[in-house]
């Protein structure tokens, strides 16, 4: 095991009913700005239940902050929060949203082009406005964690910070949230946070055994209830022990001593750029490819997830990984996910753009070895049509 510091300063509130509990963790006095997407939040009624819970407070509103948030809209909130003095921000929704409003956070108190911060992948950067969530669509991770992923629409890149300033102060997840996802945000959510799982725990073998337990826990909890979340979208524990998966998955815990991958990650936020593919979109069709071509490298680690996982336990080691990433890739389709770029309208034609991207972003030298470059990329890429 690696030496490691953990450190989740994130206050996490959870179960049905308590958005009502927000005004205990928000400073009295303190003007708030209310962050949220393009109106789900709306319709269902969470942001009147916010406002209710902060009734005394100064709100200001900020919404239609965009899937995929942008720098563009983004500066729009950072200039609201100078003129309206806000002192603090509450992000009401899912990744996006939470994301966006951490960008604001640095971005209100950076003394410069806040694009700076995104160039610098936030290294550097301490100083931010404090932050709460209430958190509407499970997956990213992002309530309970130091990244915000940004894109810039002018420069075609998606590219995230990483800082401790940006750490919701606290979180509220209230499963009965999520009951008015449409089915494909819950399969976008469930594969995800699966993923996130992924990039930290299929490395190499490090005799992280609680770590790898944990990992593979949330693993288990994925398979065995994103189907039924599919069926039964207003079960409550259904959605209570996913939205706590995802939380999970990428809140540091997991990470804690291992090396991590993120290569599919990283190449799928190019896609995104690229093409507007969906994020989970991305990593259901890429990672089947990466794995295959990772295969060797990530042996060990695939032969125990195949049989800690998939039970997989008779015939050749090669057979029984080339069985875990095949049930891998039919748990994403089992999920509605697409599991190949031609299904997104992409053809092999596209492959030298989307490498010359990640040459534009630096983006090199990946995996946990810092060992998948763009031509390990293409074989992927190849795979993946
Ligand atoms: O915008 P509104 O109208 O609110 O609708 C949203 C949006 O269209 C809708 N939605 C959310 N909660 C809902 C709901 N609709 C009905 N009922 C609800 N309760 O869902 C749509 C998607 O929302 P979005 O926030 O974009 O999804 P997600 O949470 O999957 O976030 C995706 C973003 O997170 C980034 C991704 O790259 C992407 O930009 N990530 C952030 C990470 C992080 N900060 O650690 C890590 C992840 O790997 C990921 O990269
Ligand atoms: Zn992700």
């Amino acid at each position: 095991m690696n030496n490691f510091v953990y450190e989740n300063p994130t206050k996490i509130i959870f179960g049905q009913g308590q958005i009502s509990k927000i005004s205990r963790e928000i400073p009295a006095g303190s003007r708030v700005l209310i962050t949220y997407g393009g109106g789900s939040v709306k319709k269902t009624g969470v942001l009147d239940e916010v406002k209710a819970a902060l009734e005394g407070y100064d709100i200001v509103e900020f919404g239609g902050i965009e899937p995929n948030p942008t720098y563009e809209t983004m500066m729009k909130a950072i200039e609201m929060v100078h003129s309206q003095k806000i002192d603090y921000l509450l992000a009401v929704g899912g990744g996006s949203v939470i994301d966006g409003t951490k960008f604001v956070a640095v971005g209100a108190r950076y003394d410069g082009d806040p694009w700076e911060i995104m160039i610098r992948r936030g290294k550097g950067i301490n100083e931010a406005l404090p932050l709460g969530v209430v958190l509407t669509l499970p997956a990213a991770g992002s309530e309970s964690n130091p990244r915000a992923v940004i894109s810039r629409k002018s420069m075609n890149a998606k590219i995230s910070l990483y800082s401790h300033a940006v750490f919701p102060r606290f979180a509220v997840l209230d499963p009965t949230k999520t009951y008015t996802l449409p089915i494909k945000q819950i399969s976008n959510g469930v594969i995800d946070a699966f993923m996130h799982v992924f990039e930290q725990y299929m490395t190499c073998q490090m005799e992280a055994r609680l770590q790898d337990r944990f990992a593979e826990g949330i693993l288990h909890t994925l398979i065995e209830l994103g189907p039924v979340a599919l069926q039964e979208p207003e079960n409550y524990d259904v959605r209570a022990n996913l939205m706590l998966c995802a939380t999970m998955a990428l809140n540091g815990l997991i990470a804690a001593g291992v090396p991590q991958d993120w290569s599919t990650h990283m190449v799928g936020h190019e896609l995104t750029a690229l093409y507007g593919m969906e994020h989970a979109s991305t990593l259901a069709a890429l990672a089947p490819g990466m794995l295959t071509v990772l295969k060797d490298k990530k042996h060990a680690k695939l032969l125990q997830y195949g049989e800690r996982i998939w039970g997989l336990t008779e015939g050749s080691e090669d057979e029984r990984i080339d069985q875990a990433i095949a049930k891998t890739k039919a748990f994403f389709e089992t999920m509605n996910l697409k599991t190949n770029l031609s299904d997104h309208g992409l053809t092999r034609d596209n492959i030298p753009e989307i490498l010359d991207s990640l040459r534009a972003h630096d983006m090199v030298r990946l995996g946990e070895d810092q060992d998948v470059t763009p031509e390990v990329v293409r074989q992927a890429l190849e795979l993946s049509f």
